[in-house]
């Protein structure tokens, strides 16, 4: 009792101080800076072989971003995630955010990815995938067009009936209105289509986030919402997003735990009452979501 009273009051810290961070530095999304370019390219490089992996065991087809069409929602830093979907032969990458953060991103970062691209498929097409990047910065038309939209209008970002795979890593949970962007990929998605994201349900704050991971859990709406900023995690939980996709004609969905709390009672220890049902699965601390357009 005594330990969640004073986790309570320490989180409260932790809520304001993510809140003025954010409001003088405004939003930043990755724990690599870009300056650490071999980390930030190792880290694109993982997360697309992670996506494969979940989306071959979802799909049982082992081609499955041959040809296809790409979304990816809330890219953060760097277009190295959409140049390596490229050289794997996915025909176009789209991606919509809300923060322009590729504008803090060298060249030299694509130079170094190029290169690292090169050694580990000595097939890809690298001038093609420059071409694709040049075109892209200067807005013309592009393998690889990035969208950065302050509304996250995706039904007015890209082409209607369009796309194959949604991909996104991590954004998810910082959306602000889930049903819309559903009703928009909706539009932009053809029927069949596949959505695959990664869902980081815990707390983002970094030195709270490993001793007490669900921290956010603990306080009701009005108060979080004191301390809310754009980016805040919305705080949904697995069965929530299950819900809103069905409703929207999203089947198939299959959620598997990535990171989990072993100790159940732990993970409800101190949640606000919203929380407490065991539907919350409170141990997910994060989550491979996938459905499929109905
Ligand atoms: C934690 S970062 C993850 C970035 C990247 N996917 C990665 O794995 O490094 C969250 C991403 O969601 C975007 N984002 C934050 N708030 C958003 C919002 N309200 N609507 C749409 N995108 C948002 C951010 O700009 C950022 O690209």
């Amino acid at each position: 009792m005594l330990r969640n009273t004073f986790l309570y009051a320490i989180g409260i810290c932790f809520l304001m101080l993510a809140k003025v961070k954010n409001h003088l530095q405004g939003y930043a999304a990755k724990n690599i800076s870009v300056s650490e370019v071999n980390k930030c390219i190792e880290y694109d490089l993982h997360i697309v072989e992670h996506w494969s992996f979940y989306l071959r065991n979802y799909t049982h087809d082992a081609n499955c971003l041959v040809g296809k069409h790409v979304l990816e929602l809330g890219p953060g830093d760097d277009l190295g995630i959409g140049l390596y979907l490229l050289s794997k032969n996915c025909s176009q990458y789209d991606a919509c955010d809300v923060h322009d953060l590729m504008q803090f991103t060298s060249d030299s970062f694509y130079e170094q990815f190029f290169e690292k691209l090169q050694t580990i498929n000595s097939h890809a097409d690298i001038d093609f995938l420059k071409a694709q990047l040049t075109a892209a910065k200067q807005g013309n038309a592009s393998k690889l067009n990035y969208k950065v939209s302050n509304d996250f209008n995706l039904a007015t970002a890209f082409v209607e009936d369009s796309v194959d795979l949604v991909f996104s890593q991590a954004a998810f949970e910082c959306f602000d209105d889930i049903e819309t962007t559903i009703s928009q990929l909706n539009v932009v998605c053809k029927s069949g289509a596949i959505l695959l994201t990664e869902i980081d349900l815990q707390s983002h704050t970094r030195c709270i986030r490993d001793w007490d991971p669900n921290y956010i859990h603990r306080y009701p709406r009005w108060v979080y919402n004191l301390f809310w900023f754009r980016g805040i995690p919305n705080r949904l939980r697995p069965y929530q997003y299950k819900e809103a996709f069905e409703r929207a004609g999203w089947i198939d969905v299959s959620i598997v735990p990535l990171k989990r709390l072993d100790n159940l009672d732990k993970s409800y220890a101190g949640v606000h009452k919203d929380f407490a049902d065991h539907k919350n699965q409170m141990d997910y601390l994060s989550i491979i979501f996938c459905a499929r357009k109905g």
